[in-house]
């Protein structure tokens, strides 16, 4: 698929199913997220992959954090973050690193890694494969960056839920670039 194709028809699938990428598509994917635009190409990411088995972790770590976060949850959402991670066969956890830097503050940095993601999931749609970007309130938890081994500098960015889409797709909205885009010059300021 040619690059503009994917970009224009990306679409994200909640229902998300084997095979995950692998091999030389999942290097791809990889590779796609280290392209990202990165100020002084410090590499302000890491991403941590999540299959089989280590998803059951995952979701333990989850819902202990949304415990950790509100002794008061509800049964059926300490349940539901029990299994969120079971929703795709390949989870990645994205999460920014953030340095000191004298030209390249915070902000630019989590664009980086946050780009990185979007990398990800439009080199995985041109790969046939789908996924979709989830945050939920765990992924701004520190006690739960903690437990899964993030550093104090790395903050969760998403987790990228990658597979083979099931069932049928979305529409693709239609948007009408006027209605973001406008001229600018000095006398509407
Ligand atoms: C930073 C970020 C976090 C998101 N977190 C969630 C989420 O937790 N749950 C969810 O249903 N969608 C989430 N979304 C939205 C989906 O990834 C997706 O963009 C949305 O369903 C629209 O689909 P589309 O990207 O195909 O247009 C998030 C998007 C971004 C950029």
């Amino acid at each position: 698929m040619d690059a503009l194709t994917a970009l224009l028809n990306r679409n994200s699938a909640a229902k998300l199913a084997d095979p995950a990428p692998q091999g030389d598509d999942r290097e791809a994917i990889f590779q796609a997220a280290l392209r990202a635009p990165d100020h002084a190409r410090l590499r302000p990411w890491r991403f941590l992959t999540v299959e089989g088995d280590a998803r059951l972790a995952l979701g333990e770590k989850m819902a202990a954090a949304a415990l950790f976060e509100n002794a008061e949850l509800d049964s059926a959402i300490h349940a539901k973050q029990l299994l969120a991670p079971m929703r795709a066969p390949l989870v990645i956890i994205a999460a920014a690193k953030i340095v000191e830097h004298p030209k390249v503050p915070e902000i630019e940095q989590l664009l980086s890694a946050g780009s990185a993601v979007s990398q990800m999931l439009t080199a995985a749609h041109a790969l046939g494969f789908a996924g979709m970007w989830r945050t939920g309130s765990v992924s701004f938890s520190r006690m739960f960056m903690t437990s899964i081994g993030l550093a104090e500098n790395e903050t969760i960015v998403g987790f990228v839920y990658l597979g083979t889409a099931q069932g049928r797709q979305k529409t693709l909205p239609e948007l009408a670039s006027t209605d973001f885009f406008e001229p600018w010059s000095s006398i509407n300021s």
